[in-house]
């Protein structure tokens, strides 16, 4: 009893000390003489550095339990107390004081050690990128000619972008990006994405959505919450192996918030590794093509609009990400697929299509998708006219786009008609200029250039290569 580091007492049933060991007064930082008289535990603990809080914490003559107390001076005091059977309490009183510090001191490193990781990834990322610019920088310095000008400028174009996509993404997951909140139905969010989101899943992946029965109205960045739901969706598909299943689910969590849910049925993750799945640049992909950022854009944006993700995986069953987004009250405007228009797209490789049907769905048209000419021929069938044909040069079969635009200028008027090629011939069927409806861009498509050549035709486009 006299040598336990702890302080220790026995009250009886109206909470005054019978008795107490010689270090209870040394924890409680009171002279030994406060103790005579028999004082009450409340009396005592009102005289110590922790009276407010130990008042805030309820702690009085008639407390049982534990609490862990922390003073202004940042001391740290646990207050255990059991009741006997006659009424009185056995207490006991332990400075935690170091060990606080300690587990601060640990949380601190760890916290280094993760900003210290971070920092070396995106040194290596962005060492690469200026280092892929600098020695093309050097090519077309040296003009030595073996490599064409216009190679050499892709590939410095293609860093760049890869550059601001990281950029972009890191801002995500500080949650610093900035975002534009709208009021949005998550239903109406979901049912325009799931074309979309097919497109990008493996063969063999099968996506199915499940809208709530209601309208679930929240303020969010649109665009923001449909790269998140696409970023969850691709590492589903990544995760199935052969054939599997990838479920939407649209619903109510409880009365203040919506939810949507990705689960799927592929390989699922071991503990240890859905325990650091949000942190930046953690991958566990084999193939090398993981930045690892992914879902750490999406903890970011989805804590920045004032929601929550949570993860459940079963290792080998499959895995469940759930987003959870405060409800708002004021309705949302629709979502009008019919914004701006129609637009088809025509494109045989399945990277490009995907990445041109968002450029067109972020502009606001609602999308029609053709991954091969007699797709794109079918679409013209079925369909009276788009008011926008953005096709690719070069499709499958030796087909080419310029027969898709004569279709589509023969037929409807007023289509617009923008023709994309990574190799554009110098001269074409419109290489000069006179049909104000047709615009022919290089690859890769930039949002800005096609946004501004919707709303003002080729003209800006010309203007925007001078510039
Ligand atoms: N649905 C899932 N099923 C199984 N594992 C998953 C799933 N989603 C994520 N993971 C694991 O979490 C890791 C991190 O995912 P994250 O999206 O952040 O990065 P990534 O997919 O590796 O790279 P990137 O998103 O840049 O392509 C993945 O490498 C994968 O191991
Ligand atoms: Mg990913």
């Amino acid at each position: 009893f006299d040598n336990i580091s702890e302080g220790i007492a026995i009250t009886n049933d109206s909470g005054h000390l019978t008795a107490a060991n010689p270090n209870f007064a040394d924890v409680l930082r009171l002279e030994p003489s406060t103790l005579k008289g028999k004082p009450s535990i409340t009396d005592l603990l009102a005289q110590t550095d922790y009276a407010r809080q130990a008042k805030e914490a309820g702690i009085g003559n008639r407390f049982s339990g534990f609490v862990e107390l922390q003073n202004d001076s940042g001391q740290s005091l646990e207050v255990r107390c059991s009741r006997l059977p006659d009424g009185g309490g056995i207490w006991l009183f332990s400075d935690a004081t170091e060990r606080r510090q300690m587990d601060n001191r640990l949380r601190q490193i760890q916290h280094i050690e993760s900003l210290g990781k971070v920092a070396g990834e995106v040194a290596h990322d962005f060492g690469n990128v200026l280092s892929t610019i600098t020695a093309n920088l050097h090519l077309l310095e040296s003009d030595s000619g073996k490599i064409p000008r216009k190679t050499l400028l892709q590939r410095i174009g293609g860093a760049t972008e890869l550059g601001t996509s990281l950029t972009q993404r890191l801002l995500a997951f500080a949650r610093k990006q900035r975002l534009k909140p709208e009021v949005v139905e998550l239903n109406d969010l979901v049912e325009g994405l799931t074309d979309l989101v097919g497109i990008g899943l493996k063969t063999g992946v099968d996506l199915q959505a499940e809208l709530a029965d209601e309208d679930l109205c929240v303020c969010v960045d649109p665009g923001q919450l449909e790269s998140a739901i696409l970023n969850l969706c691709l590492n589903a598909s990544q995760a199935i192996e052969g054939e599997g299943q990838i479920r939407i689910t649209v619903s109510r969590e409880d009365q203040d918030t919506a939810m949507i849910k990705v689960s799927d049925t592929g390989c699922g993750m071991e503990e240890a590794i859905a325990a650091r799945v949000l942190e930046p640049f953690y991958t566990a992909r084999k193939d090398g093509e993981g930045t690892g950022l992914g879902l750490s854009m999406v903890y970011g944006f989805i804590k920045q609009t004032g929601g929550d993700i949570r993860i459940s995986s079963t290792k080998g069953q499959g895995t469940s990400v759930c987003l959870s987004l405060p409800l708002c009250a004021r309705p949302a405007k629709r979502i009008s697929p019919a914004a701006k228009g129609t637009a088809l797209v025509v494109e045989d490789v399945p990277e490009e299509l995907k990445r041109a049907a968002m450029l067109l769905q972020d502009l606001g048209y609602q999308v029609t998708t053709a991954a091969c000419f007699a797709d794109a021929m079918q679409a013209l069938d079925c369909r009276q006219s788009f008011d926008v044909l953005l096709t690719d040069l070069q499709l499958d079969d030796g087909r080419s786009g310029w027969d898709i635009a004569a279709r589509c200028l023969d037929e409807h008027a007023n289509t617009r008609v923008v023709i994309a090629s990574g190799r554009m011939p110098a001269s074409h069927p419109y290489s000069d200029g006179a049909d104000p409806r047709v615009t022919c861009l290089e690859k890769p498509l930039s949002r800005e250039l096609l946004a501004r050549v919707l709303q003002n035709g080729p003209a800006s486009a010309l203007a925007a290569a001078g510039a």
